[in-house]
């Protein structure tokens, strides 16, 4: 059975698509595990990174959203990760817009592909909308990045307002797994911040947590951060968060 884990959280440029794509590479090239990878933001950055320069030829997840598909197309990724890309909209069109019943329309599409796949990552967009509903639907547990500052517990949230009304109306078997402090800086104001957060959400903090570090920013050009040079820091800082989120779920199996 694949578990299906979403990063989320609508505020933008927290570390979602970094820490989802760094997870699906330290899935399958450190863990040997099959991985799919659903992109369901309409920035695509996921899809640019996973894509290396790739034309994208997948299902787009903006697709899985009708309510018909004749076939879900998976893309080969160069580092062996399947891919459920994204595209960008030269219209402007997007789901949006569309019926909130809609949002059910991903989940009923992949029901049958995920069970191919040891974990499925989803990349979710900086919003409460449409497509943050449809991957919360389709998924088992939800990890929030954060960047600390004042406003990060009042951001949090309307986030777990929405992740407590798709539990009661979509999918019960949603969790939150815990909360991933990005771009940690051992300042008074990160200490006020941190200590504001643990004292909101007892439990949920990962004990791990990334400084600001200029590899990861190359990495999101296309590298598992464990290849790129002088990442070793950055390296291990995740790999000890993706060692907690996983021993978090083999505690809840
Ligand atoms: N720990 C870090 N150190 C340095 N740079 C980082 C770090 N984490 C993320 N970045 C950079 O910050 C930018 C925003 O990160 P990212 O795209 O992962 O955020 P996001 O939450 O997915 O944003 P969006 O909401 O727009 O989708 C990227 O350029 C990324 O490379
Ligand atoms: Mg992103």
């Amino acid at each position: 059975m694949a578990t299906v884990i979403a990063f989320a959280n609508q505020k933008g440029g927290v570390g979602k698509t970094t820490f989802a794509v760094q997870f699906a590479y330290f899935l399958r090239l450190k863990k040997r595990k099959s991985v799919l990878f659903l992109d369901m933001d309409a920035q695509a950055s996921a899809s640019e990174t996973l894509l290396e320069g790739e034309a994208l030829t997948s299902t787009t997840s903006q697709d899985l959203f009708n309510d018909e598909v004749a076939e879900v197309r998976i893309q080969k990724t160069a580092r062996g990760i399947d891919l459920i890309g994204s595209e960008q909209s030269p219209e402007g069109y997007d789901v949006e817009a569309l019926p909130l019943a809609q949002a059910m329309n991903p989940k009923k599409h992949l029901e049958a592909v995920v069970q191919n796949y040891d974990f499925v990552i989803i990349d979710c967009p900086p919003s409460l909308g449409r497509r943050l509903a449809g991957s919360l639907i389709c998924a088992d547990y939800v990890i929030c990045p954060i960047k600390l500052s004042g406003y990060a517990v009042s951001g949090l949230k309307s986030l777990f307002g929405t992740i407590l009304q798709i539990k009661k109306r979509s999918n019960r078997r949603l969790k939150t797994l815990g909360v991933a402090v990005n771009e940690f800086q051992d300042t008074a104001a990160q200490r006020d911040a941190l200590f504001a957060v643990t004292q909101a959400l007892p439990g949920l903090l990962f004990k791990s947590k990334v400084r600001s570090r200029s590899p990861i920013d190359v990495a999101s050009r296309g590298k598992p951060i464990f290849e790129v040079r002088n990442g070793q820091r950055a390296s291990e800082e995740m790999a000890g968060l993706f060692g907690e989120i996983l021993k978090r779920i083999k505690d809840n199996a």
